[in-house]
Formats: C-alpha cells, structure tokens, sequence
C-alpha cells in the first residue's frame, strides 16, 4: 500500500486520553477543534485551457479568486477518467475499470467490496450528501450513491445527457434501438419536474439548500459532480454573450458553459459564508480529466486531449481553497494524484483508512497545507491492454495501438504496445498508441485547428521531461535508456499485480422502456 495510511504511531498514550488527543492532533492540524466540512467540486471535461488563469479569454472569476487565495495545483496528474480514483483512493488497475468508462448497459459498477470516501467520512461522523453525476455503475441497487456511503443523493447515474430535459439517449444494440429516458434521480426514486431547467442551476440549488439546512454539529461531506462542461454543448444564451467575439460555435458555447459553472461554484462558497461554514471549510475544485477538443475544450499548450495519455489528458485543473490552510496564494508544483484525496481527507479529520484495501493515494495535506515536498514519487496515469480511441483523429486510421512488428529490448521488459503511462518525478513514459496526439491550438488564437505530430505510426515509446518540457515535444527515449529501463520495470510491476480488464458485453435488459427511466435492472 503506497498509501501508508496506519494509524498514528508513536503517541504511546493510555486510550482514557484519546479523545482530547485527537481534539489535540485536530487542533494541529485544522487550526480548528472541530472537524472541518469538506466540500469537492469536480468539473467534467474541463480542459487545461478552460479556465481564467491559464486562458485570459475565459471568464472565471469566482474559480480564479478561490485558487489564487488557495493553493493551485499546477502538476497534478489524474487518470483518465478518474472519478473511480476520487472514491475510492485506488489505481483502475486494482479495480477493473481501466479500460474506457462504465457504459450505460454494462452490468458494471465500482466493485462492492471497495470502501469507497463517503463510507470512511460516515465513520467519522460525517454527514454525507452528493449532488450530480454518478456514473460508477447503477445495474443493481447495491451500486447506487445511496448504497455506498451517502446519506443523499440528487443528479443522474450516467453521463452526457440533455441538460434540460435530463433524458439520455442510448442504442441498444441487441434491440436495434435507440432509447430515450429521463437519468435523473432524488434518493433513489426517479426525479421528475424538473424539465427544461439547466442542471447546473438544478444541482447548485440542491447545494446551496443543503448548506442551508446544514444545522447539526456533525461535520458536512457535500460531493457535488456538476454535468458541466461536458458536451451536449448547452447554456442560457446569456452567458454565451460576454464571448460573442469567439468566432468558433463549439468553443464559445463551451466558453459559456464555463462561466456557468464558475457561477455556481460562486454560488456554493457564498453560501458556506452565509450559512457560517466557510471558516471550517476545506474545498477542493479538481476536473476529472483533459479537456475535450472535439466539444469545445482545450487543453493548450499541452498535447492530446480527453482519452489520451497526453498531458493534455491527464494534467488537471484543480486547486484547494480553505481558510485552513497554512500556506495561501501559491502554486504548488508537488505531485499530487485525485487518488490521494481519500487518504488525505480521511486522515485531516481524524478518521481512519484501516478497512480500505490497500490504497495507492497519499496523504497530501501537508504538502498542500504546508508546502512540504509530496510523499508521492510515481503515479500510474494507467495500463489498458484493450485500449481503442474511436474519435476522429487527424491522419491516423481506425486509432488502434500500432501493430506488433518487431520485439524490441523493450519488449523483454514490459510489452510496450500495451497503452501505458507512468510518472516518476519529471520523467514520463509513454508506451503504446497514447490516443490523439496531435496538439489542438485554442480556436480563439490559432488560424490552426491542430498541429500534426510528426511521429511515425508505428512509434510505441516516448520519455518526456514534463518538467521541462510539459508539452512532450522532445521524446528523450534514445537518450536516457537507463531511465526507459527502470520504468518499464515499474510499469511491468504494475502491470503483473493489476487485476484483468472488468468491460462485459452489454446487457438488453438495461431497456428503460419499461420503467421510463434509466436505472438499476437487476
Ligand atoms: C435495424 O433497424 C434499421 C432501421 O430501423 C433497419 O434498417 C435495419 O435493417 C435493422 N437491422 C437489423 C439487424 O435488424
Ligand atoms: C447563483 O445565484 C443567483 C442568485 O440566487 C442565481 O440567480 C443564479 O442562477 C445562480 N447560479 C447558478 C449557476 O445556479
Ligand atoms: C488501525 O490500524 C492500526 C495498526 O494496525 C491500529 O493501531 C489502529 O488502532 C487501527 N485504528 C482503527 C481506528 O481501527
Ligand atoms: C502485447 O500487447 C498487445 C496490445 O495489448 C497485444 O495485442 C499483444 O498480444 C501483446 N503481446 C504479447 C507478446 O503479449
Ligand atoms: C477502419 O477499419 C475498417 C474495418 O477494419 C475499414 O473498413 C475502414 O476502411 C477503416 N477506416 C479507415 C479510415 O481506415
């Protein structure tokens, strides 16, 4: 367990005195006697590019202000996607789900024997609500947020839906349909009247209410997983109005999309003042994954996008904002991975890991508190040996990893057409087909819609300074073959204690024909 997570040791204290010292270690730690509410924003899809402080273009005013009186994350690495990882403090390699997402008919959720953040949280006397978009699997009950941790429970159970009308719409193959049904859902009964209004003012209301009726002494947990900014690209025409100079339709509805979603986050922070949380407050906004060009993201000046292994896939936006903190208005550019938030939320309010499997997230507090260099060294973005991009991507066909021709040195190590990234310190190795590698310029800036990659097809390693050179144009892989050896080892060791690929075959039966709604048919 990389994590590390055991306890307190060394206190060698008689238990009588417990309590006062964990008030104690609280105390040190929150600069507070109460255990602080912690609140997690996650963006969807929103890229490196899309947001005030890395494109002046985009209004986000309210996200600008956080970070800047926070601490910035500004090498902070996810997989992609990564809201598993957020949960449950694990690589997808130890969970099954490496390999693309959960679709809607896949009989398929985060494994049940996972604990997953809002468990732990409960345990430590937590409140917990969520709001927004689930999309961990919901083919039976046992899978839903309900099920796992969170006293409520408002949003949708899949992915890209209509923003108004809160319907999904899915081909069912086996039935040679496509149906259309509403994925909304209060608890777990069906949430209907909710037509025609935008999710993000939906699930902002449902957040401000709950900080609203937040009058107990027990510490608040809210997850809000806003739909925003993935596509359908949809938004109130009025927000799209301040960007009536971006000629691009894609981006500057996406633009809007943006703003919206600062609003709310505006909206959610009043509100902890209002409500007089705020000074006991840790928020974390962190995206899920890059952005996507194809609908409006951008993730300029990094390579890839969405579904890449790219920077541009897998470098986040995020940043901590809390009265709490230590340090205040910095950057930091300490390796920090989504996966570490459980063991570092858990352990800042004095609950314990111990019932977890073992966990790859670290403990980041004080690195992210304090500015103490990060107990993480490596990360695995991810290992997917079935890896296939079906998105249109300029000059390469059918976007499958390049076929096996030659056994290389490298191949001896770890197979190196396998779709694989790993960090360590600066380094970044890439093996395989990484997805679109191409770098897509921001519409608004570039007469360019992309600019090629010059490597061969058949090319399946690179070595990148990301340090240096974050945008991984200069491959170091012939130069430094001692460090592409000592990380295909660690990779090929990820590799051997991963668990295989969980991706079954769709299921007819998830059908909502019949219950008018997507949900749980099992
Ligand atoms: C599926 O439906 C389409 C249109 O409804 C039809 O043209 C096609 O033949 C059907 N395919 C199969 C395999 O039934
Ligand atoms: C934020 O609050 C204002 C005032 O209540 C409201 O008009 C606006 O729609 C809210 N924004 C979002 C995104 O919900
Ligand atoms: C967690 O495990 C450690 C070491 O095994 C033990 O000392 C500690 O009491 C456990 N904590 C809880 C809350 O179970
Ligand atoms: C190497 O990985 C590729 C892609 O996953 C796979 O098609 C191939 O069979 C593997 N080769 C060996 C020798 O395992
Ligand atoms: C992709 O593969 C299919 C079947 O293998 C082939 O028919 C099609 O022409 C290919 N498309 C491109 C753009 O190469």
């Amino acid at each position: 367990a990389a994590g590390g997570m055991s306890g307190r040791p060394g206190l060698g204290l008689g238990s009588a005195r417990l309590p006062l010292l964990l008030c104690c270690l609280r105390l040190c730690l929150t600069g507070s006697a109460a255990p602080p509410h912690l609140v997690v924003v996650l963006a969807d899809d929103l890229g490196w590019h899309d947001v005030g402080w890395h494109d002046s273009l985009i209004r986000t005013p309210h996200l600008d202000a956080l970070g800047a009186g926070g601490v910035g994350l500004e090498r902070y690495p996810l997989g992609t996607p990564s809201r598993s990882q957020l949960l449950t403090g694990r690589y997808q390699i130890h969970t099954g789900l490496q390999h693309q997402i959960i679709w809607p008919c896949q009989p398929s959720c985060v494994p049940l024997d996972e604990k997953l953040l809002p468990e732990l949280l409960k345990e430590a006397g937590y409140v917990t609500h969520m709001v927004g978009k689930w999309h961990l699997g919901m083919y039976k009950k046992e899978c839903l947020p309900t099920r796992r941790g969170f006293d409520t429970y408002f949003g949708y159970l899949l992915g890209s839906e209509d923003y108004y009308s809160h319907e999904r719409c899915v081909f069912i193959s086996a039935k040679n349909a496509t149906r259309c049904a509403l994925d909304f859902r209060d608890g777990e009964e069906v949430a209907v009247g909710y037509e025609n209004m935008y999710s993000t003012n939906v699930f902002t209301k449902r957040a401000v209410d709950l900080i609203a009726n937040h009058k107990t002494e027990k510490p608040l947990f809210l997850y809000i997983a806003l739909q925003s900014v993935h596509e359908p690209l949809q938004v109130p025409e009025e927000y799209m109005k301040p960007y009536a100079f971006i000629k691009d339709g894609k981006r500057r509805h996406y633009a809007g999309m943006v703003s919206i979603m600062d609003e709310a986050v505006g909206n959610v922070t009043s509100a902890l003042k209002r409500y007089g949380l705020w000074d006991n407050t840790v928020l974390i906004f962190s995206t899920d994954n890059g952005g996507q060009t194809l609908g409006g993201g951008n993730n300029w000046p990094l390579r890839g996008r969405k579904w890449t292994l790219w920077e541009g896939g897998v470098r986040g936006v995020g940043f901590v904002a809390s009265p709490l903190l230590k340090q205040k208005g910095v950057e930091s550019h300490e390796l920090i991975h989504i996966s570490d938030w459980l063991p570092t939320l858990v352990k800042l309010v004095g609950g314990s890991v111990n019932s977890t499997k073992p966990l790859d997230g670290f403990d980041v507090w004080k690195t992210i508190s304090e500015g103490s260099p990060s107990p993480r060294k490596e990360l695995l973005h991810n290992i997917d040996p079935v890896f296939v991009d079906t998105s249109p991507c300029p000059g390469i066909n059918n976007k499958t990893s390049s076929p096996h021709n030659s056994f290389t040195w490298e191949d001896s190590i770890f197979n190196i057409s396998i779709h694989a990234a790993i960090r360590h310190g600066r380094w970044k190795l890439l093996t395989g087909y990484p997805g679109c590698s191409h770098w897509f310029p921001p519409p608004s800036l570039f007469s360019e819609s992309k600019i090629l990659s010059s490597d061969p097809p058949t090319k399946k390693l690179w070595l990148f300074d990301v340090v240096k050179d974050a945008e991984e144009r200069n491959d170091l892989s012939e130069k430094y073959p001692g460090v592409v050896k000592k990380l295909l080892s660690r990779l090929q060791h990820y590799y051997k204690h991963s668990v295989p690929v969980f991706y079954p075959d769709d299921d007819p039966q998830c059908d909502p024909a019949a219950a008018g709604a997507w949900g749980p048919w099992m």
